[in-house]
């Protein structure tokens, strides 16, 4: 697959993913590549541009990460973002200082060069996000100052004849009100990309792709339900039909309704025809849980459990030459083999094999996609929305949102509660709205009186949060007579609660899952 590229080098900035994805959302492929990379490699890829992030250090420092001239002079346009700003200044002869005070937020800046390429069709005066301590003093040889602020001298510049563009502030984060038109002045304007990058060629071409790898060969696929195995499987069965076979394990924790959803759409009945094998485990795994109450004993008693299950079928299915696994970018990225957040986070098991079925090669056909293009991509297969919008889910699924010991009584409550929740969300037109909410079964008991009876039964907490990204998160506001709704259909609907709370933790110090 010949395409464009843009390359991402990745000074440790925390938004390094979001620059790559505002790229993509022009249409332009976009990999991050850490700053340590080779100019050889550089070259070997022949990028249309080279976008430099932020980044936590100084340039000016010893140790701090750095890249030689060179990466300046290969007649391929760079734009350097904030620390990428700095280091160019620096590289080519500028200068950068630590400023008085940080300037930091929202902040207003002027631009000064109404006719630069990166500022076509951008407003006079715009706000942008800012936010670093050193400043750039003096621009190198051969730059002009295109923008300032009130506090910052060098808020851009640029030297258009070698196409090399410095940018302060981060035109990435979407408080830089006009910061994509920025990007797409780059990548479209300066770089020339054709924006060749869209999601119905993506799986045009990724189905041509696997047909020629696969051959006639037989592959195996763990199916979930959720939007990554989702989207994968269908793109394999449109590349090698029945050569796919599908394996959903049904532990019993999965949401009201949900393995029969799954059938639905999925099945042998539904309009993509997979070869289904759906695994009716639940009870195994209950008896599995049984008496145990602590949620990182759930969750690993969970995932073998899961494993055993999954290598039986695949015992019976024999020897496959494929399993496909519904890895995505950011995973890819965060396992170390794209940018720098390489060196924090090594958890995710990218291309890791697993032993316990019989294959020869792993597919990963979702490996280059962010999220949100994953859940395009699943549009243009025909999955239905409801899927593929789908909240997260955990894999321990409702295992982990069983306080204390899981029992199918429990499981049933929260199923119960959690279905009402969600329909109520729904129909007050929320469900866009809040990122992630779900009822969970907390372990407490307390007395009630429900017609003129005593009741002894369990509290159900909610829980709705709001998040950009999942890593942090606020509780969300949701309307009282909303929550006043679930909680008496819940109350009165679901035997064995007595009362509802609703959470208002934020993350952190919370988490967003209630376990
Ligand atoms: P926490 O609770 O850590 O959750 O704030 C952050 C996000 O991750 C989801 N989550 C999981 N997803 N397997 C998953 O695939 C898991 O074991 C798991 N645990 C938490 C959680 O639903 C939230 O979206």
């Amino acid at each position: 697959m010949k395409r464009e590229l843009v390359i991402v080098l990745d000074f440790g900035g925390q938004y390094n993913q979001l620059v790559a994805r505002r790229v993509r959302e022009c249409n332009v492929y976009c990999e991050i590549y850490s700053y340590r990379t080779e100019i050889e490699k550089i070259k070997s890829m022949n990028p249309k541009g080279i976008i430099l992030t932020g980044g936590p250090n100084s340039c000016y420092g010893e140790d701090s990460p750095t890249y030689s001239k060179e990466l300046f002079e290969l007649g391929i346009p760079v734009l350097g973002l904030c620390y990428g700003a700095q280091l160019m200044m620096h590289v080519l002869g500028g200068k950068v200082e630590r400023a008085k005070v940080r300037e930091y937020g929202k902040t207003e800046v002027v631009i000064d060069k109404a006719q630069s390429k990166i500022f076509e069709n951008v407003s006079k005066k715009t706000v942008c996000w800012m936010s670093h301590f050193d400043y750039i003093s003096q621009i190198a040889p051969g730059f002009e100052i295109t923008a300032h602020t009130s506090d910052c001298p060098v808020a851009a510049a640029e030297n258009a004849e070698n196409r090399l563009y410095a940018i302060q502030f981060h035109p990435e984060v979407l408080h830089t009100a006009e910061g994509t038109k920025m990007l797409s002045n780059f990548v479209l304007g300066v770089c020339g990309c054709i924006a060749d990058w869209r999601m119905d060629s993506f799986v045009e071409e990724s189905i041509a792709q696997i047909r020629e790898r696969v051959g006639s060969g037989k592959v195996l696929c763990a199916l979930s339900g959720g939007v990554d195995s989702s989207v994968a499987a269908v793109l394999l069965s449109k590349a090698v039909g029945s050569q796919l076979t599908c394996v959903f394990v049904d532990h019993g924790l999965l949401r009201k309704d949900e393995s029969d959803e799954v059938e639905a759409v999925f099945g042998p009945l539904g309009p993509y025809k997979l070869n289904f094998v759906r695994v009716n485990a639940q009870q195994r795994f209950y008896n599995k849980l049984a008496g145990v109450k602590e949620p990182e004993e759930k969750r690993k008693i969970i995932g073998e459990e899961f494993i055993r299950v999954f290598e039986e079928e695949a015992k019976k299915i024999g020897a496959v030459d494929f399993l496909v696994q519904g890895t995505i970018y950011p995973d890819v990225v965060e396992s170390g083999l794209g940018g720098e957040s390489a060196v924090i986070k090594s958890h995710h098991n990218v291309g890791g094999l697993p032993d316990y079925v019989d294959f020869k090669e792993i597919i990963e056909p979702l490996r280059d996609l962010f999220k949100d293009e994953v859940r395009k991509a699943g549009l243009e297969l025909g999955i239905p929305e409801h899927l593929v919008f789908r909240q997260p889910f955990p894999g321990p699924g409702l295992g982990i949102r069983i306080i204390g010991e899981v029992t199918a009584d429990k499981v049933k409550i929260v199923q119960d509660a959690d279905a009402i929740y969600r329909e109520e969300i729904a129909k007050a037109g929320l469900d866009k709205e809040i990122s992630q909410y779900f009822a969970a079964l907390t372990n407490m008991r307390s007395v009630g009186v429900m017609g003129d009876e005593r009741t002894y039964d369990y509290a159900v907490a909610l829980r709705g949060v709001k998040t950009v990204d999942f890593m942090t998160a606020e509780a969300a506001d949701i309307p009282y007579e909303v929550l006043s709704r679930v909680m008496s259909r819940i109350i009165n609907e679901v035997k064995g609660v007595n009362r509802v709370m609703y959470d208002l933790t934020s993350k952190p110090p919370g988490t967003i899952e209630f376990e």
